[in-house]
């Protein structure tokens, strides 16, 4: 008998008369002689044949939805429907028990709810093992996009001093006891008694120390995990998720767009023909679950259908004047039908309003550049009016925003007006100043939320569901 091999392969190979041996879980046992057995390499379940003289009963008895097993058969061609292939089983060996009673994965429709308390089975399932397929193969492919394009993966620090996007919501990193916390002369923090004897947190973004690398490497990237203490309970924010960030030297707003735009195509197409088999079960699973809700709300595309559009149109491209100028003369808006409304230049939009412009407007996946300064962090790049700054968006149908990106300050005395402006400590980025100092360049990057274009490829309603083990407000379980 060959050695164990993985149920994909047998699907791929598919010679009839080879003895193989398979290991895996039961999906499902049906009349004490069908088992549906996956081991996760691929979508399908392959199907095991019994043949009742030789198999014991007692092994049968022993079989249920959650059973680990070892399989030693032939491949035979399929009698049933919907199979090419099955495995005519000789030897079954118990790997481990499963209690049917309890196992949570049972052979039905589960809700997401119910799965996300149970994360730890929850890959056992099609819907959220096709997801965590797709993530390693999109993973994939953002390395060799940019590997390709001669970009340099750097690993920037996950402590660290700075608050790069300046917002303020960051996880402290400490070793201080919290029950005896030393204070100094005034009364604050003492610091100085921690680890590192500064304040520390959990990176936000590594933006800042990629464009250190960028300006002496040329180009860079960076992916890894980020986190933020934000209290936003929603289906598109996670307080620790991953993020890729390029940073090119010599690069203004425009090469920045352009190649944000260029590496979303590829991962998506590249990831539409690793995947279609995942792709086209999860398709079929939101046209099951939109007909569940009101006609006019559900998606007028299909998710292949929302695929093949993204990568074969341009985006839109427009500045912030310019979206702002369509949203307040937009019929939601006149009616009031924005929960935010929009009057005055200047603020910032809310996904309401990135998702009318993609999804109703253009129905197109739309950049917006451009955007009032006031409303962007101090690194972005100033532009002659002094009002705007050379910041990018990109908004995509069903998430908003999916990438955040910029031409950086590279002019040392507009970059210290900015800081100073905005109250931030100069001394606390004397060396981000320092790359202004010694041979500036014009740059730029972006950050492209890992999740948000997960959720975007598998048609998935909430982010927690496309990451392993979520982390959000009053949950860190697993
Ligand atoms: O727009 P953001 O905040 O940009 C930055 O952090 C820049 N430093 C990036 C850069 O220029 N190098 O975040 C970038 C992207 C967002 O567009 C979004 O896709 C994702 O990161 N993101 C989140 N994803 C999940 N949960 C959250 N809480 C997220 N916050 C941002
Ligand atoms: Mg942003």
């Amino acid at each position: 008998m060959s050695k164990n091999i993985e149920i994909k392969s047998v699907f791929k190979i598919k010679n009839v008369g080879d003895n193989v041996s398979i290991s895996g879980w039961v999906k499902t046992f049906r009349s004490n002689r069908f088992i549906a057995l996956n081991d996760g390499s691929c979508l399908e379940d392959i199907q095991c044949v019994i043949n009742f003289e030789e198999i014991d009963n007692e092994i049968l008895s022993k079989i249920n939805t959650g059973t680990s097993l070892n399989i030693e058969g032939e491949i035979v061609k399929s009698q049933g429907k919907g199979q090419s292939i099955e495995i005519l089983v000789k030897k079954i060996n118990i790997l481990g028990l499963s209690d049917p009673d309890k196992y949570p994965i049972q052979p039905k429709k589960h809700s997401f709810e119910f799965l996300r308390e149970n994360a730890h089975l929850r890959v056992r399932t099609k819907t959220i093992s096709s997801v965590m397929r797709i993530r390693s193969e999109v993973s994939y492919a953002i390395h060799k996009f940019f590997n390709e394009n001669n970009f340099y993966y750097v690993h920037t620090p996950i402590i660290t001093g700075s608050d790069a996007e300046g917002a303020g919501e960051m996880f402290k990193v400490t070793t201080l006891d919290l029950n005896k916390i030393p204070k100094d002369s005034n009364g604050e923090i003492d610091f100085t008694a921690d680890f590192f004897s500064k304040e520390t947190n959990l990176t936000v973004s590594g933006q800042l120390e990629a464009e250190s690398m960028a300006l002496g490497l040329g180009k860079v990237y960076t992916f890894g995990p980020t986190f933020r203490a934000e209290n936003s309970n929603t289906s598109r924010h996670l307080a620790e998720f991953w993020m890729i960030e390029p940073e090119m030297a010599f690069y203004e707003l425009d090469d920045n767009i352009n190649l944000a735009e260029e590496f979303i195509k590829y991962i998506i197409k590249y990831v539409y023909n690793k995947c279609k088999n995942e792709i086209v079960f999860l398709s079929n699973r939101l046209i099951k679950e939109e007909q569940n809700i009101p006609k006019n709300e559900r998606s007028e595309l299909s998710l292949e259908e929302r695929i093949n559009f993204v990568i074969n149109n341009k985006f839109v491209r427009i500045t912030y004047t310019e979206a702002f100028e369509i949203l307040k003369n937009s019929k939601p808006n006149k009616k009031g039908k924005f929960k935010y409304p929009l009057d005055n230049w200047g603020i910032d939009f809310q996904s309401e309003h990135e998702r009318f412009l993609v999804e109703k407007y253009f129905k197109s996946p739309v950049v917006v550049y451009d955007y009032p300064s006031k409303i962007k962090a101090f690194y972005m790049r100033m532009n002659d009016d002094n009002k705007t700054v050379r910041a990018m968006d990109i908004l995509f149908p069903g998430i908003g925003e999916i990438v955040g990106g910029s031409q950086r300050e590279e002019r040392i005395d507009v970059l210290k007006d900015r800081i100073k402006s905005l109250n931030i400590d100069e001394k606390e980025l004397w060396w981000y100043l320092d790359l202004r100092k010694f041979g500036t360049v014009k740059h730029s990057g972006f950050g492209l939320g890992l999740e948000r274009l997960i959720l975007f490829i598998t048609g998935m309603s909430n982010i927690r569901d496309v990451i392993p083990f979520p982390r959000t407000p009053k949950n860190a379980d697993f």
